[in-house]
């Protein structure tokens, strides 16, 4: 079996990298591809060093640009690595345009595709992140889905349960893995700079970088506002050289950085940036991996956004939305910063993410599939399947796997009184709405 991995940003190669170095471990063949969208060394190479894998054995170095030229240039490169490697699988991860340009490519190819933290929905159509899941979603083969909540989600759209793959998410491998490792190692020097964050207390992580955001003044300038307000913190702020270059281009960027508590830095890599979260009593964040590692690391998130593809920490209770607007972020900060009781039950919220063994699950899942020829994308007269769609009220116990044997059939969806619950093997339907397909 040979495996294709397709990469661009920061965070798909920290996301990849636990199911990269768990192909690696278990001997299969594999091929990373990097389009180059990142390419800054800060925001690439850092982290194939920090995270310990192999530099890519192909990189197409898109580079910056529209989403058209972007999104066009990585599939034309895509294309030509795969008719040549002609791999059983192709990873994506994420949210990307490297995951809307491989999935495209690798299914015209007829190759399956495998989403990586697939399911999420931020049902904002304004956001390209949520274009690019949506299309690769209606590509893919199999489907690695951090939680039920984004499983019931492409279960809501139609898709089948037999290819839903509940994983958690890579990036609690990455944090427990390498948070070991950076604290014994420390801070590198270089990332420092003047700054003695290891001494320092009352940091406020910041990160920003989002589209919405960044690119449109007001709403930068209210975040501003607020920053200014919260002169007892220690603001840290690994700018995104996005955000760099629009705050330049606003005017913002000066009065940012001559605040006193404002410290504006490079991005970090990894293993500082690690140290730096977990050392944090609050993130200011509109990143989605921050979401997620905020909530892993139980450290309070204020999420500079309306809505989030990420509920499950808003429900847990570690992760606010706070928009753009200057007086909710101050109100939730200072209740964070003030009121400890309040502090702490944020803390404690419960991670929705998994164990930490996600990348186990989604090679484990994906050398089951190419043992049992699943990988093979089948022409249409070997995969038609005559079936009937139906619906019961269920009234005995009787769990999910013994219901579909008894009706030799795929349960679609549950219905627990409203909610909709995710169809795991053994629940018990007992009381239950359920639609499912029988086969005939
Ligand atoms: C991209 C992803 C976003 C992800 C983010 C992670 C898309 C549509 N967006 O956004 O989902 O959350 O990465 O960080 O795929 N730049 C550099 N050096 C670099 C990379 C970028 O200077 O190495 C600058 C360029 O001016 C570029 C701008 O940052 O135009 C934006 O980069 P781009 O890759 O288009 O989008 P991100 O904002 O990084
Ligand atoms: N990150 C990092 N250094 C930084 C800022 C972020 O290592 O200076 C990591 C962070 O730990 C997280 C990932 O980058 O795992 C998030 O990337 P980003 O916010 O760029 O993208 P998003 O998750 O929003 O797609």
């Amino acid at each position: 079996m040979k495996i294709a991995t397709i990469l661009g940003t920061r965070p798909e190669i920290i996301k990849m990298a636990p199911i990269i170095d768990e192909i690696s471990k278990r001997g299969i063949d594999q091929i990373v591809l990097h389009t180059g969208q990142h390419y800054d060394e800060e925001m690439s190479d850092n982290f194939f060093r920090d995270l310990e894998i192999p530099a890519p054995d192909y990189n197409i170095h898109v580079g910056s640009g529209t989403h058209g030229k972007q999104t066009g240039l990585m599939m034309k490169g895509i294309e030509e690595v795969l008719l040549d490697e002609k791999p059983d699988i192709v990873l994506v991860q994420g949210d990307t345009n490297a995951v809307l340009a491989g999935a495209l490519v690798a299914s015209k190819l007829h190759i399956a595709v495998g989403h990586v933290e697939s399911g999420l929905r931020s049902f904002d159509m304004t956001m390209p992140e949520e274009i690019n899941r949506r299309a690769a979603d209606v590509t893919s083969s199999m489907y690695f889905i951090p939680t039920e909540q984004s499983a019931i989600n492409l279960l809501a759209e139609g898709f089948s349960r037999k290819n839903l793959f509940i994983t958690g998410n890579t990036v609690v491998d990455a944090c427990f893995r390498h948070l070991e490792i950076a604290k014994k190692r420390g801070f590198e020097e270089e990332s420092l700079a003047e700054l003695d964050i290891e001494n320092m207390e009352n940091i406020l992580t910041l990160t920003m970088h989002r589209a919405e955001n960044v690119d449109d003044k007001q709403r930068v300038t209210n975040i501003i506002e607020a920053l200014k307000e919260l002169s007892d913190m220690n603001i840290i702020f690994p700018i995104h050289p996005r955000t760099k270059n629009t705050l330049q281009n606003f005017g913002l960027f000066d009065e940012l950085n001559n605040l006193n508590h404002v410290h504006i830095i490079k991005p970090l890599g990894y293993l500082d940036f690690l140290q730096l979260t977990s050392a944090s009593t609050l993130i200011l964040t509109d990143s989605g991996g921050l979401q997620e590692e905020a909530i892993t690391l139980n450290v309070p998130a204020l999420t500079l956004r309306y809505n989030t593809e990420r509920p499950e920490t808003v429900t847990a209770g570690g992760n606010i939305l706070v928009g753009s607007d200057t007086d909710v972020i101050l109100e939730n900060a200072n209740k964070i910063l003030n009121d400890s009781e309040f502090a702490e039950k944020m803390k404690k919220a419960p991670n929705p993410y998994g164990q930490g063994d996600s990348a186990k699950l989604t090679v484990d899942a994906i050398e089951d599939y190419y043992k049992r020829g699943l990988l093979d994308i089948k022409a249409p007269e070997d995969i038609m399947d005559s079936f009937t769609r139906k619906m019961a009220n269920v009234d005995e116990d009787i769990t999910v796997l013994d219901f579909e044997k008894k009706e030799n059939a795929l349960i679609h969806m549950v219905f627990d009184g409203e909610k909709m619950r995710y169809p795991a093997d053994d629940l018990n339907l007992n009381g239950m709405m359920v639609t499912y397909d029988a086969r005939e």
